[in-house]
């Protein structure tokens, strides 16, 4: 039995997102093809992840042994790590990942739980586990000289490897808002190559 992170980063409503429309259908398929698998989902939003409090670094970025599952911000990181795969959904905003998502990044990301110092440098102690990140995007980054403009998927993509998930791939959704574009069969081929990844995953 797996237990599936389901990751949600986006201000709209149910309904609303392009995004959340392929990833439910992803969520969906997954279900149905694993119906013992445990499916948390935490919408960044909902949850109110904020940004790292002052005067709060140096117990958040090495805690003392011990420190709870119960604290505050901690105990994303703890739920983090008991994962064994994750599903994120996320638009593409300003280039880069919304905000909210980032702030998520810097709760998780935690000396001792969900990567440590060596001697030889920082090892991530996420290994095994596998992420898909599921994103809308307006325009479409799929080619160059756009792709390189594009940094919230390499973003991801490198700090989910720094934690030791290496096993990562994307599926995008380009060009949503693109005048012109048949959007209707954009997010429809999304959800199709969500699903048939969904049956593997
Ligand atoms: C705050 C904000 C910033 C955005 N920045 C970009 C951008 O840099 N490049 C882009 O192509 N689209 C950008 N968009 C458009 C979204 O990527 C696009 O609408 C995407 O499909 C949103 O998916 P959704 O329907 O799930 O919200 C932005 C949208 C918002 C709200």
């Amino acid at each position: 039995m797996s237990k599936v992170l389901y990751i949600k980063a986006n201000a709209k409503e149910k309904g609303q997102s392009r995004t959340f429309k392929i990833s439910d259908s992803f969520i969906d398929e997954y279900k149905k093809q694993n119906p013992n698998d445990v499916v948390l989902t935490l919408d960044l939003y909902k949850e109110g992840i904020d940004f790292l409090p002052i005067g709060q670094l140096a117990e958040l970025h090495a805690p003392e042994p011990g420190t709870g599952k119960n604290h505050p911000i901690l105990k994303y990181a703890f739920q983090f790590l008991e994962a064994d795969k994750y599903v994120i959904a996320e638009p593409l905003w300003n280039l880069s990942i919304p905000a909210i998502l980032k702030a998520y990044i810097d709760y998780i990301t935690v000396t001792g739980i969900t990567f440590r110092y060596t001697a030889t440098g920082p090892v991530g102690l996420c290994t095994g586990k596998k992420a898909v990140n599921i994103v809308g995007r307006g325009g479409d980054y799929s080619t160059e000289p756009a792709a390189s403009f594009e940094m919230g998927d390499r973003y991801l993509k490198t700090i989910f490897g720094f934690l030791g998930i290496t096993d990562y791939i994307t599926i995008a959704a380009e060009g949503l808002d693109v005048l012109g574009n048949d959007i209707d069969s954009i997010v429809g081929q999304a959800i199709s190559k969500a699903k048939e990844i969904a049956k593997n995953f």
